[in-house]
């Protein structure tokens, strides 16, 4: 299916104008006549294709043995050509992040030219292993897993689901954390989840387990739905709500943070909120029992990671204020200006629909560029959190510069009104069809050789 939608868009052109381009460059020093399977091409398929195409993971087809990839050879080429797999929107060339999916020029043009040469195998002794995936933990052994207590029920109305979900926990003392690992349930329509910890201090509030444990956000705002989810103290007032702790997308493995950096400290009572989940849409009725794998640390995180947002919801005033009118297609700006170092680990910029392009970077005092991430096509289902292979230092008074642009025309497929209305962002709503526009940062004051220390 994906297929044919690619026909549909007429990206085929695109694909053909590019492999052209692509046979006419001479990056790799081998020649075509000796690219092989099992040399060549094997180690790209299992670093950017396997992690999500392979047993027990959402992707339609596997992609591990070379059989799985030779019988398909025109429509991997397709997709990988047209740039829709492997799905990873941040440019490559501007920014390479962490666990980066996309596939470099020189590693699109050794599949192109290996295909066109007929893709030969090559002595099969010589290709790597394959990768060993883990279904329950990529961290080890968990020290505690705590599992959405009742299936979520997930009806087969081909429609995408977004569900704000609870579970509560009960630890033996206020502990320190170090990891969440997201183990899906359904690890068909599990798409997309973002999780936060809810912590109770002694007697705020008699029973933290009470209230639904599930709310559709497309049909209630943020407010509504901590009410549904019983999250207020038992006074009415709000306990305090982590940064985001785990997050999850298919093929995304999660992030460990060098000792000493990042981690959590959490009182015994409280929930572990996941307040975006995402299903993929499905023909049939069914359900979903996703479980979290939690990792303890002995002592106090040294350097807990903090969250700031920018845009919607956050810190800085978005310019002009996000108003969206059909037919157009329009820019917005926010800007911060950082008051003293700070060292960025992750970001994830944030819009719904009506998203086009993406992109940020901060100016320094003395006039330098330092670039944060640009996605030149916006794609709402592939929002990742993207953490920097090295720590990424921003010195005092620069300024952070966001740029989005938003396209609330027809053209747009993935506009949610036909004909286009006016699409404007609502305080406090999740809803698909109300715009966002953020970025969100998970940063430390900045200490001496940040700048050094490897996230990989
Ligand atoms: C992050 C996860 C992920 C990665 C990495 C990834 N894919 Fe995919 N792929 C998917 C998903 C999910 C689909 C189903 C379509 C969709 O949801 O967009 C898909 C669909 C496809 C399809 C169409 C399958 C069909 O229905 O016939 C092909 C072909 C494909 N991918 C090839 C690749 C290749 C080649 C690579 C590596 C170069 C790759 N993918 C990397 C997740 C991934």
């Amino acid at each position: 299916m994906p297929v044919i939608r690619l026909l549909q868009t007429g990206l085929v052109f695109t694909c053909i104008f590019i492999l052209a381009t692509s046979c006419s460059q001479t990056e790799n020093t081998t020649s075509d006549q000796n690219l092989v399977y099992s040399v060549h091409i094997a180690p790209i398929i299992h670093a950017k294709c396997s992690p999500c195409h392979r047993p027990g993971s959402s992707a339609p087809i596997n992609l591990l043995t070379f059989e799985d990839v030779t019988s398909r050879l025109k429509t991997i080429q397709l997709v990988i050509n047209s740039g829709i797999m492997p799905p990873w929107p941040a440019d490559p060339e501007y920014v390479s992040f962490k666990g980066e999916k996309a596939l470099t020029h020189n590693e699109k043009s050794l599949i192109n030219n290996w295909i066109e040469a007929g893709a030969p195998e090559g002595n099969p002794k010589l290709s790597p292993p394959l990768p060993v995936f883990h279904d329950n933990s990529f961290l080890g052994k968990p020290d505690m897993v705590l599992q959405i207590p009742n299936p979520v029920f997930i009806k087969g109305d081909n429609q995408d689901k977004f569900y704000m979900l609870k579970i509560p926990f009960e630890f033996p003392q206020d502990t320190f954390i170090k990891a969440i690992e997201i183990v899906p349930g359904n690890k068909k329509l599990v798409h997309h989840v973002n999780a936060h910890i809810v912590q109770y201090d002694r007697g705020e509030k008699a029973d933290h387990t009470k209230g639904l444990p599930y709310v559709d956000t497309e049909k209630h705002d943020k407010q509504k739905a901590y009410e549904l989810l019983d999250l207020p103290n038992d006074d009415g007032t709000y306990p305090l709500l982590s940064p985001s702790v785990s997050n999850f997308l298919p093929g995304v493995e999660p992030v460990l943070y060098p000792e000493g950096i990042g981690g959590i400290k959490v009182t015994k009572q409280g929930v572990l909120l996941l307040d975006n989940m995402h299903y993929g849409p499905s023909p049939v009725d069914t359900s979903d029992q996703s479980s979290f794998n939690i990792f303890f640390s002995p002592s106090a995180p040294k350097r807990p990671l903090k969250e700031m947002i920018l845009g919607t919801s956050g810190i800085t005033r978005i310019d002009p204020p996000l108003i969206i009118p059909p037919d157009t297609v329009m820019s917005f700006t926010t800007e911060y200006r950082v008051p003293s170092d700070m060292s960025i680990v992750t970001i994830n910029p944030h819009m719904h629909l009506l998203g086009k392009s993406f992109h940020a970077y901060a100016m320094t005092p003395s006039g330098d560029t330092i670039r944060l991430i640009r996605i030149p096509e916006w794609d709402f289902k592939w929002q990742y959190f993207y953490t920097y292979k090295k720590i990424q230092k921003i010195p005092a008074r620069s300024v952070i510069k966001v740029h989005g642009v938003f396209d609330n025309t027809s053209a747009n497929p993935n506009n949610p009104f036909d004909p286009p209305r006016t699409v404007t962002e609502r305080a406090g709503s999740m809803r698909t069809t109300d715009e966002m526009f953020q970025l969100i940062i998970s940063w430390m004051p900045y200490q001496n050789g940040d700048e050094n220390i490897s996230l990989e």
